[in-house]
């Protein structure tokens, strides 16, 4: 499995099935490349209606003919409606199952316009990750791991400001107790710009740090 953090929230997931999430690219100051490099997706994940994770979610799922996931409102939203794409629309607590992978979506606090923001556990090809979206840090993140498995990857944001930062995400590795982490959401604006070496330091032993630079890739083995 490969792993591909396009810049921001942005991630690529490469395996049997390849699957992209929160896909701001177009606008993104961070983007590692254009909408155009990403390769042909098989399910597009939305954490929330946030122009910085919805971004080119529409398009893609329009070009690769792919299924968009996210929750219930932002499926039926106008915007999602009108391109006639293909969706998924669940609930946090929910599990969408198809050909090999298990897509779950997961409690976030955060703000939306549309249902409720969310996280994702996807479990593909024996692997279990997890992308938290945009959130706080909260001590039911422990209970992700007790419902779905030790958690291989964790994604989670150290920007502060909209989300939790490098202290709560700190915080969140020892309540995931994933074997690696991979920080999000920090450095595309000055008002997130975060201290990356001060999330490992706090993070400790609780996990390995990740640290993807936008357009860099972590294979597992
Ligand atoms: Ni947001
Ligand atoms: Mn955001």
């Amino acid at each position: 499995m490969k792993i591909t953090r396009l810049g921001h929230a942005a991630v690529l997931v490469e395996a049997s099935k390849t699957i992209i999430i929160d896909p701001y690219i177009k606008d993104n100051p961070a983007a590692s490349g254009t909408v155009d490099d990403i390769p042909k997706v098989d399910y597009i994940l939305v954490s929330h209606d946030h122009f910085d994770h919805m971004g080119e979610a529409v398009a893609l799922a329009k070009r690769d003919n792919a299924q968009l996931i996210a929750v219930h409102e932002v499926t039926v939203s106008k915007d999602v409606t009108v391109a006639g794409v293909q969706v998924v629309g669940m609930n946090i607590g929910g599990t969408y199952e198809d050909d090999g992978v298990k897509i779950s979506l997961t409690p976030a606090i955060h703000s939306c316009e549309a249902g409720s923001p969310c996280g994702f556990v996807i479990i593909l090809d024996g692997k279990t990750i997890y992308h938290s979206g945009d959130t706080d840090v909260f001590s039911d993140m422990a209970l992700i791991p007790q419902l779905h498995g030790d958690i291989d990857v964790a994604m989670v944001p150290i920007g502060g400001h909209f989300t939790m930062d490098e202290h709560g995400a700190a915080m969140a590795a020892r309540y995931l107790k994933a074997s690696r982490i991979i920080p999000i959401h920090y450095n595309t604006w000055p008002p997130i710009v975060a201290d990356v070496e001060l999330f490992i330091k706090l993070v400790g032993d609780s996990s390995e740090v990740i640290v993807l630079e936008p357009g860099q890739a972590f294979e597992t083995e």
